[in-house]
């Protein structure tokens, strides 16, 4: 197991899944993807995340985006689990949840933090591009649960900055103008960027949305 940096090649496995079994780069294909981690079934915060993240399938889905959930219990765990989901928080979970009661897959991507607890996962996210590179990671605790908008709000400003030269600043949303890349000189900006950029100083020229 090696730490995953931002850049890095997101490990492949082939896992049993939910759906089936699944080898990830191929059930990636051209998709972007979020691979995330769960401390275990059968718990609150846990519950009200997967319930969530089926309620967003059409965002992440829009955005040509996969989702795949990890956890350390087994598949008859993970169906009974499922079926707690889908009543209490009123959706139908529709994305694979392995089963890595070999923590196999916990392994590879480093899910586990033995001073935090030796056995569960903790919440990791790995939001992974088309190229299989790793563009985001993320590492909350068990006792806090994830910000999803977060998770489609980083998945935007990604796959924008991916196509454009630009960045974007503090509590960017989509819309938000953005920041030109300091690397690009104001002549090729004049250029790139024909809704035209305001400078506020040399190096803080903002820009409106690119792909809008
Ligand atoms: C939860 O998902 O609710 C949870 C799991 C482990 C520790 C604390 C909370």
């Amino acid at each position: 197991m090696k730490t995953i940096r931002l850049g890095d090649e997101a490990p492949d496995f082939t896992a049993q899944t939910t759906m089936g079994e699944i080898n990830f780069h191929q059930w990636l294909g051209e998709s972007w993807g979020v691979l995330f981690s769960h401390p275990a079934d059968y718990t609150p915060v846990c519950t009200t995340e997967l319930g969530e993240t089926a309620k967003l399938h059409s965002e992440f889905e829009k955005r040509n985006v996969k989702v795949m959930a990890v956890s350390v219990d087994g598949m008859e765990s993970h169906r009974g689990w499922i079926h707690d989901i889908n009543e209490t928080q009123h959706t139908e979970v529709n994305f694979p949840l392995i089963a890595d009661e070999d923590r196999k897959v916990a392994t590879l991507y480093d899910m586990i933090h033995p001073n935090a607890d030796d056995k569960m996962t903790v919440r990791s996210v790995f939001v992974i591009g088309p190229d299989k590179k790793v563009k985001l990671t993320l590492t909350y605790p068990a006792s806090t649960g994830r910000n999803f908008a977060e998770i489609l709000r980083v998945i935007d400003s990604l796959q924008l900055t991916a196509y454009h030269k630009v960045a974007t600043p503090v509590n960017w949303e989509q819309g938000d103008e953005c920041v030109i890349l300091p690397s690009i000189t104001d002549e090729v900006a004049a250029t790139e960027f024909p809704k035209g950029f305001k400078e506020i100083k040399p190096y803080l020229r903002m820009t409106p949305q690119p792909n809008l």
